[in-house]
């Protein structure tokens, strides 16, 4: 599900493409506020671990893992403590504004991770790791991308939970009993974080290996010729939003891509005269139907 679709035609070479509307300038901005909170939060967690490095009683005296003082933030306890206690208000603050603004919107429905999901989950694993065929896309995320991303959702507030019972884990002793106790409560703690960090990794090798477009995609909204559209006409598209002018969609963030940009047309399905299903030019911003648009 997307919110909408508009065509752009290259002013130098005359090629026209299609561009979807996928991200919602609510997710951005809380993917990398977060994306920079978690980051805080990973390096000065890690200051904190050097203070005690180990999960044990520490007789005998036994380090689990030397980090390298590089790699963490905040100097020393103290400084990686105000670190850590300061930026997780940005990284509960985000989650909960994303997640709010997915309810409430129904965007969620683009990235959450549902029982008909499951039978596509397969293929995608079949073509990534053991050269299997490449499975149709046919949505903006594929069913791998929503268990990862509906995951890591959950492993954020995992993350959360586990947090507030290390970090007062007298006022909130049922939750530190649920995990266990406190020692434990530190380890999911720990593990959360090492999860966290293998869906980084594995996120940020598929958005190299996906490409530019895909990428400036999370910092525009707008994905130029998604894969879900290849082989499709546009004015023929039956999934496209139903009143364009009224969303106020930030085209110039497309133009600016690319200054020979401009757009041609946009697909409003409530127009049922087949003579409209050309190409009439249409500015979706400007809502005249004019189709004057600038650059
Ligand atoms: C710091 C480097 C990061 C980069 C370059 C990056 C890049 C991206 C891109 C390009 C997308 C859109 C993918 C697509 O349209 O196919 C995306 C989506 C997403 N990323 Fe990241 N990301 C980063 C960090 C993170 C982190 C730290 C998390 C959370 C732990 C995260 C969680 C997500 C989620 C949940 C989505 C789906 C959002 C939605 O549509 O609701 N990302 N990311």
């Amino acid at each position: 599900m997307h919110e909408a679709l508009i065509e752009v035609e290259s002013v130098k070479t005359g090629v026209v493409e299609q561009a979807a509307y996928e991200h919602p300038w609510v997710v951005r901005f809380c993917h990398w506020l977060n994306s920079v909170a978690l980051l805080v939060m990973i390096a000065s967690g890690f200051q904190i671990f050097r203070a005690f490095p180990s999960f044990g009683a520490k007789i005998p005296q036994k380090d689990l893992l030397h980090w390298p003082r590089a790699f963490a933030l905040g100097g020393w306890l103290g400084g990686g403590l105000q670190w850590h206690l300061s930026f997780v208000w940005i990284y509960v603050g985000t989650g909960l504004f994303y997640l709010g603004y997915q309810v409430f919107s129904g965007n969620y429905r683009q990235v959450l991770f549902t029982p008909s999901d499951i039978r596509g989950v397969w293929p995608v694993v079949h073509y990534y790791f053991f050269f299997g065929p490449k499975p149709a896309a046919r949505e903006v995320y594929n069913p791998l991308q929503k268990l990862a991303y509906t995951s890591v959702l959950g492993l954020g507030l995992l993350s959360v939970l586990t947090g507030i019972a290390v970090w007062k884990p007298i006022q909130s002793s049922w939750l530190a009993w649920v995990m266990g106790g406190f020692h434990w409560a530190r380890i999911w703690h720990f593990a959360v974080m090492w999860a966290i960090l293998f869906f980084l990794l594995g996120h940020l090798i598929m958005v190299a290996l996906h490409g530019w477009s895909n990428f400036t995609s999370m910092l525009t909204g707008w994905k130029k010729n998604p894969e879900y559209l290849v082989g499709t006409n546009l004015p023929g598209q039956d999934i496209l939003d139903e009143d364009l002018p009224d969303k106020d969609l930030p085209v110039e963030d497309l133009a600016g891509e690319d200054d020979s940009l401009r757009r041609l047309s946009s697909k409003d399905p409530s127009a049922d005269d087949p003579a409209d299903e050309g190409l009439a030019p249409r500015d979706p911003a400007s809502g005249d139907g004019s189709g004057q648009t600038e650059k």
